[in-house]
């Protein structure tokens, strides 16, 4: 793991946007895997800025987003969709059928995990992978547990990520119980991943990461055993 120690929320986000836009200018039709949440809006400024200077194109992205709350229409302004519009895709020029949002709505969540992980293999692989980190250092929303979960799949989300996530929502009873998320191997199987995380309420969950034993109680903790994982860090939150 490197670690990187970043001086503000504006230098994490744009230290981290170097490494993709070295990455896209290595391979314009680099497979991205993207977060939500708030710690990758600086980045996703930085790369429209980017982009918009003309040092990078989306043209031939292909991108996969970690996961999506079950029950929520992609027309729904907390779904992951609607962000990654919102926050990146509506600014660049990604094409939409190389967009990937796992599908929250679905009849048979196995079938439309397992076309997920398809579509992931089919497209080569994940060559560099975006992560925030929960203050229960679950990534994706994959939480502690008594197993590392492999693919993406289905989950119930704990109560402090629903406690934490009640920030985007109305309140505690908005935010959906359950979501769709790749899987810690999905994760794993990155070529490179870059971790980023902001403020002080996440240093405990990056400790544990760092330094901590690797056990799915710290889902983040895998990440010891990846080959290409870098972390920027910075104490505020801003
Ligand atoms: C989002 C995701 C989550 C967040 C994590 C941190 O796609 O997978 O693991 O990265 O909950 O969220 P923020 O950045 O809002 O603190």
């Amino acid at each position: 793991m490197k670690i990187i120690e970043a001086s503000s929320y504006k230098d994490l986000s744009a230290k981290a946007a170097m490494l993709f836009v070295a990455q896209m200018v290595e391979k314009p039709n680099s497979v991205l895997g993207l977060a939500t949440g708030s710690s990758p809006i600086g980045l996703y400024q930085e790369l429209i800025d980017y982009y918009k200077k003309g040092i990078i194109s989306f043209k031939d992205v292909v991108s996969f987003n970690l996961d999506e709350y079950v029950g929520l229409p992609k027309t729904h302004k907390e779904s992951y969709d609607y962000f990654m519009h919102d926050q990146l895709f509506n600014h660049v020029d990604i094409k939409e059928e190389n967009i990937h949002v796992p599908n929250g709505i679905f009849t048979d969540a196995n079938a439309e995990c397992d076309k997920y992980e398809a579509l992931i293999k089919a497209a080569g692989g994940i060559d560099i992978q975006l992560l925030g980190i929960g203050v229960n250092a679950h990534i994706g929303f994959n939480e502690p547990s008594d197993v590392f979960a492999k693919k993406t799949h289905r989950v119930d989300l704990k109560e402090e990520t629903i406690q934490a996530n009640a920030r985007f929502f109305g309140s505690e009873e908005e935010v959906p119980k359950e979501a769709v998320t790749m899987g810690i191997s999905t994760i794993m199987a990155a070529k490179k991943v870059v971790l980023i995380a902001s403020g002080e309420n996440k240093f405990d969950a990056l400790e544990k990461t760092i330094n901590g034993p690797v056990t799915p109680e710290v889902p983040a903790s895998a990440l010891q055993y990846h080959p290409d994982t870098t972390i920027i860090f910075c104490k505020t939150s801003s």
